[in-house]
């Protein structure tokens, strides 16, 4: 059989700090915006994806910062990989993996977000997992901001909308960059750049008055303000690569959109029109900038017609212009359909809602899947900006059951992956250069979206329930043997 991938392929896995750290005011760490949001028990599955149960509204978030009320915060203990951090890495070398992506607590090394010098203890905790990683042999992908903003930004400043957070961002990638520098080996200033718009509370920091949670559309009043925080954290993420070419020009950086792969529903050729708009609206626009280094004209004449203005310093364009990324991720868990009819059936998607495709089948959580979407989106990002490509997530959201002797049997999951590597290899004989793919959530973890622990990502099970009950040991699943397998055979063996 042929094998595609690289020689050098970094298998791997993937977390991000608020939903498996836990330890949320320990080691002087500062409260952040994943740690107020409060989970939502008891309402029917395909109901926590309605815009009244996700959105952050003033009220929430007054009751998350006084702590009152009933609301239970599951970010607030996540995995317990704060106390189980060096267990956990075994067990992902165990698994062989060649690559770890983690992200750091932003308030964990700067607890308020604008202090002068950053919390010792919060360097200490990050350095440890660094030498563990270290100590087996295993990479690191380090993501500088998965959602999770300092709250006292957001309250003094008001979170990305206010130029003043590049400078607050700045001053914290600064202390990354020279902290860890011979640790890490791809930096990603900001994950998913592209949820600000999708969920802007996650991405920008952006808490909306209670009466937009049962709107169709809660951000209707917001763009002007949404784009604004963006093209702050453009700003940010290239004056990053600044920093870090400067400390030493070998530093790879990334970039990362969630991508959702739109199909025209027909072939009329307004269904296609509405599919290419929607893949440039709302993905290729941020790797446009951040990649390309400038606003795609197509986002210009967006700008005017919708009477959005994007106030810029003179030296932003140059700034865009001159720090670009060294290759580019995505995040890739379902593919959806482009249409105009607005009766076409609905189900649920990363970070959206998605236009049911009749051909392909969905996971529990009603997810498309879609390995060769993955192909088609391998082969069009690759064409668009001719630099290394890497999945930063992908992978398989399950109610899994852990047995009384301890084991986990998730076929489906092996399933969803063996489709998918079987794509990624296709794709990497079309030509494309793929450097790694790290499996989202490898650890179970609190998903972000609907903040449960019962959609579980993981080849290694955690035994803690929605409300963090459990003894929160790990358990390997039968997918923890399996993926081991394929990274041994890079990605030979499938079987
Ligand atoms: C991505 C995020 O959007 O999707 C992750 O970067 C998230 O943080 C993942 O967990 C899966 O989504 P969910 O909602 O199932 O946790």
């Amino acid at each position: 059989m042929k094998n595609g991938f690289r020689e050098d392929f970094l298998w791997g896995g993937a977390t991000s700090a608020s939903q498996i750290e836990g330890g949320y005011s320990e080691g002087g760490k500062g409260l952040d915006t994943s740690d107020c949001r409060p989970g939502n028990f008891g309402i029917p599955r395909m109901d926590k994806i309605k815009w009244k149960n996700r959105l952050m509204t003033t009220s929430k978030y007054e009751r998350a910062l006084k702590t009152e009320g009933n609301d239970i915060y599951p970010f607030r203990w996540g995995s317990d990989h704060y106390h189980r951090y060096k267990e956990d890495i075994g067990l992902l070398a165990e698994m062989g993996i060649k690559i770890y992506r983690l992200s750091i607590s932003w308030a964990r090394i700067y607890p308020n977000g604008d202090e002068q010098t950053p919390n010792k203890d919060g360097l200490e905790f990050y350095k440890n997992i660094f030498e563990e990683c270290k100590k087996h042999g295993i990479k690191v992908y380090c993501t500088m901001l998965h959602y999770s903003i300092p709250v006292h930004l957001i309250e003094e400043y008001g979170g990305w909308q206010n130029r003043k957070m590049i400078d607050f961002f700045l001053k914290y990638a600064r202390t990354l960059l020279e902290e860890f520098k011979d640790y890490v080996d791809i930096w990603l200033p900001f994950n998913e750049i592209n949820a600000g718009m999708f969920h802007p509370y996650n991405g920008i920091g952006l808490v909306l008055d209670d009466k937009y949670a049962d709107m169709e559309d809660p951000f209707i009043d917001s763009r002007q303000k949404i784009y604004q925080a963006l093209h702050h954290q453009f700003i940010a993420n290239a004056l990053t690569i600044k920093i870090a070419k400067e400390i030493d020009p070998k530093i790879q950086m990334s970039c990362m959109i969630a991508w959702f792969c739109p199909y025209p529903a027909t072939c009329n050729p307004d269904d296609v029109l509405l599919a290419y708009q929607e893949q440039q609206y709302e993905c290729l626009f941020y790797t446009d900038v951040m990649s390309r280094g400038e606003y795609p004209r197509y986002m210009k004449s967006y700008f005017k017609k919708h009477n959005i203005k994007i106030e810029m310093l003179p030296e932003d364009e140059e700034i865009l212009k001159t720090y670009t990324s060294d290759m580019v991720s995505f995040s890739y868990y379902f593919s959806s359909v482009a249409t105009n009819d607005e009766n076409w059936e609905k189900t649920d998607g990363n970070l959206k809602r998605a236009k049911v495709n009749p051909y392909i089948e969905r996971s529990q959580w009603g997810w498309q899947k879609d390995p060769k979407g993955l192909r088609i989106t391998l082969n069009w990002l690759y064409d668009r900006y001719q630099k290394p490509l890497f999945i930063a997530e992908n992978g398989l959201g399950a109610a899994d059951e852990l047995e009384a002797d301890g084991s986990i049997h998730d076929p489906y999951r092996i399933e969803y992956l063996r489709n998918h590597f079987s794509a990624m290899r296709d794709a990497c004989e079309d030509g494309v250069d793929l450097l790694g793919y790290t499996m989202w959530g490898v650890i179970d973890l609190v998903s972000c979206g609907t903040i449960e622990m019962r959609k579980r990502y993981g080849t290694i099970y955690v035994d803690a329930d929605d409300e963090g009950n459990g003894t929160f040991n790990r358990y390997k699943k039968d997918s923890f043997y399996w993926y081991k397998k394929v990274i041994a055979s890079n990605g030979q063996d499938l079987e």
